[in-house]
């Protein structure tokens, strides 16, 4: 067998996989996530820990005498900056991917370094996600938490860190640091002096497949995992996400909803970019790279919708009562910027909205509303993918987004797209453990995994009647950032 764990935001899964690619047992633990005040958001490092543990317990307890485990790698939450001092101890809550308390500190990176020169280094733009400015707030707000720093990471690294004893961070994730140099795949040495951060205070690179040490002691006792099991580096959920979604080659995109939603498409060149109007990471694949545009609340609007206004109904009672009502909700637009937003419109000020409220609205239209405005939110990053001259005819849905027909239609319909259903299991746990696997020597590459570990199951195309219909709505859903942004 191999182990994927995907470290996510609100739980992390734990995947036990055999050599045809079926997951025989599913583990997960939720966490808390902390949110004193608007923008803050932040986390324990030890939830993590102990929650990857519990799961990992529950995995090797299922395990019959003779069966083994050849390798575990690790999908992670990206961006979230995780700080410990020279005794390996953590020095503060992680501040995670959709916190949003830095825009100081985006301007003060763009008014150093130029808007133009940290394009030119890191391909990306300065976003409040991203772990420098991060790092900056800290440096500022808590001097001697900063002082004390002795390395950064990243989530999943902090919980290798304490599965091996090592620190390490590998490209996929590194590339949302906004200290990477991602065409070249090393720490950026200008940002590091452009912000004073000494190069050592940076974990040691690697790619996804590449082993990590092995596993600790007391790590053993406490997982039951045997001390053979190979510890592979593992990668940034989206990239994990991807490689979970065969997105392997060019011309291949993906659409992932959780807490987050993501729309991705491969890109094999490192030279290339997009303005900067949407990120440009490398990818869990050696070599690789892909452009990818974020909501930041994608899953988590609708699950402050339910909480608040449905929670006797489950997600599936909530989108059926949704699917009841007329595409465009009769006239009813939500926006989902309950945290901000990220692509296209990089502003954390911004606030959601429902416009156009009716006596006639249902909650069916509410629901509706929330679930087109998601979807419209996730097209904005795609058009742009579209405007920079990429082909794109089909996309792999995961997640969320894909656990409904009516969602997958409505992506079908809004994306203007073929909306491919994978019938394997999916997303960055699968992913995770796919680089498990390929890093076990299991399979030459990638693609070889893919050819065996997924399976495409339905392929949803889009209703001509409501794509033009959702067209029009579009561009009405795009006026009211511009139109309510004096207002938040
Ligand atoms: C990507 C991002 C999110 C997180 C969610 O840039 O911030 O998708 O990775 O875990």
């Amino acid at each position: 067998y191999v182990v994927g764990v995907d470290l996510g935001t609100s739980a992390v899964k734990v995947l036990l996989v055999n050599r045809e690619g079926n997951v025989v047992k599913e583990a997960s633990r939720e966490y808390p996530v902390i949110n004193t005040q608007s923008g803050y958001i932040e986390q324990h490092p030890e939830d993590w820990v102990s929650g990857t543990f519990q799961a990992l317990r529950e995995i090797t307890s299922s395990l019959e005498s003779g069966e083994q485990i050849d390798g575990i790698s690790f999908a992670g939450q990206m961006h979230g900056l995780v700080m410990v001092d020279a005794q390996g101890e953590v020095i503060r809550p992680a501040i995670l991917w959709n916190d949003t308390r830095t825009t100081l500190e985006c301007q003060e990176i763009v008014s150093t370094l130029g808007e133009q020169r940290l394009f030119e280094l890191t391909k990306n733009p300065a976003l409040e996600g991203f772990t420098l400015p991060k790092m900056i707030w800290v440096k500022k707000h808590e001097p001697d938490n900063w002082q004390r720093l002795h390395q950064f990471m990243l989530p999943k690294d902090y919980v290798r860190y304490r599965m091996t004893g090592e620190i390490a961070m590998d490209l996929s994730d590194a590339a949302g640091t906004l200290l990477l140099n991602v065409e070249k795949g090393e720490w950026s040495s200008d940002v590091l002096e452009a912000f004073h951060i000494e190069e050592s205070r940076c974990p040691k690179l690697m790619f996804s497949t590449d082993q990590a040490g092995g596993l600790l002691p007391d790590v053993i006792s406490e997982t039951g995992l045997d001390a053979s099991v190979k510890v592979f580096a593992g990668g940034a959920d989206n990239a994990c996400g991807a490689i979970g979604a065969g997105v392997l080659k060019e011309g291949l995109s993906m659409c992932s909803i959780g807490t987050s939603g993501v729309v991705l498409s491969y890109e094999k060149r490192g030279d290339l970019d997009f303005d900067g109007k949407v990120h440009y990471f490398n990818h869990g694949v050696p070599g690789a790279y892909y452009t990818m545009g974020v909501t930041l609340a994608a899953g988590d609007s609708l699950s402050w919708y339910r909480k608040n206004f449905a929670q006797e109904l489950s997600f599936d009672e909530l989108v059926r009562e949704a699917s009841l009502t007329p595409a465009g909700a009769e006239g009813l637009v939500f926006t989902p910027y309950i945290s901000g937003e990220r692509t296209p419109l990089a502003d954390a000020i911004i606030r959601g909205s429902f416009i156009g409220m009716d006596k006639r609205h249902t909650r069916g239209h509410f629901t509706r509303a929330v679930l087109e405005g998601i979807t419209f939110s996730l097209n904005e990053s795609l058009n742009i993918f579209r405007d920079g001259g990429k082909v794109i005819d089909q996309i792999v849905s995961i997640g969320g987004g894909a656990k409904s027909d009516f969602w997958l239609q409505l992506q079908a319909d809004i994306f203007d797209a073929e909306v491919v259903k994978l019938n394997s299991e999916q997303g960055p746990g699968m992913g995770a453990a796919m680089i498990a696997a390929v890093g076990s020597d299991w399979f030459n590459d990638f693609t070889e995994c893919a050819e065996r570990f997924l399976a495409v199951g339905t392929v949803v195309k889009p209703n001509m009647e409501n794509k033009e219909f959702y067209k029009s709505l579009f561009s009405i859903y795009k006026q009211v950032y511009n139109q309510t942004k004096e207002l938040s």
